[in-house]
């Protein structure tokens, strides 16, 4: 595990609190609108990368998905996230795996990640994250990725991100998937400043 990017995120969940942070939304409507479009079984795979202690899970439990992941570089998210689950989080497989390293074992119906590929900026991470994202993802399997677009945020929890338009996020992805849909979203953080996302669905070839 490279230290240096794990110690930045155990660092920033030991000083700031749940809604101190910048991605924080008491209710990931974007991405529930998205994964419940898809009418899926509640049998689905669902892994949710980066997932941190964004409220994804709870919800998608409470809807009856039954199959879920979460993966995090950091443990003290997965244990916050745990802690305030209490039993419900026995439901959830929880990994603690940097993605730029992780070599999935299973296959997902549905991968989703807001706001994490933005902080791969080099093009060796960014290639492994498509390649891990289509050996993680059945044929078939949906992609659904969140990140700050170009008229976004030029840096997110301090360290800088690579800002995706609809042609980059395509061409990025374009080897092993076909692209479904995109929209752009507004997010408002907790300090009420606007962040434009690019949202895009991709489906695994
Ligand atoms: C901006 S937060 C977004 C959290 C969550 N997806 C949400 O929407 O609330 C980014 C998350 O990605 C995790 N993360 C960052 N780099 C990662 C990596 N290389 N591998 C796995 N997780 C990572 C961080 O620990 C953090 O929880």
């Amino acid at each position: 595990m490279c230290v240096d990017l794990k110690e930045h995120w155990e660092n920033i969940y030991s000083i700031r609190k749940p809604e101190e942070v910048s991605w924080y939304q008491p209710y990931p409507k974007v991405s529930m609108d998205i994964i419940l479009s898809l009418n899926l079984s509640l049998r689905a795979a669902i892994i949710d990368v980066g997932g941190g202690d964004a409220f994804l899970a709870d919800v998608l439990l409470e809807k009856g998905f039954s199959n879920l992941s979460v993966l995090d570089i950091s443990q003290n998210v997965i244990q916050r996230a745990k802690h305030r689950m209490g039993d419900r989080s026995q439901s959830v497989n929880w990994i603690n795996e940097d993605i730029r390293e992780w070599q999935p074992v299973g296959q997902y119906d549905v991968w989703h990640d807001r706001a994490v590929l933005h902080f791969l900026r080099k093009p060796e991470e960014i290639n492994k994250y498509v390649q891990t994202a289509a050996a993680a993802l059945k044929k078939d399997g949906i992609l659904v990725i969140g990140t700050f677009s170009e008229d976004g945020p030029q840096k997110c929890s301090g360290l800088e991100v690579q800002q995706y338009s609809v042609n980059r996020m395509e061409e990025t992805f374009s080897a092993q998937f076909n692209r479904i849909s995109h929209f752009t979203h507004i997010h408002v953080t907790p300090n009420k400043k606007e962040q434009e996302f690019l949202f895009m669905l991709l489906q695994r070839k």
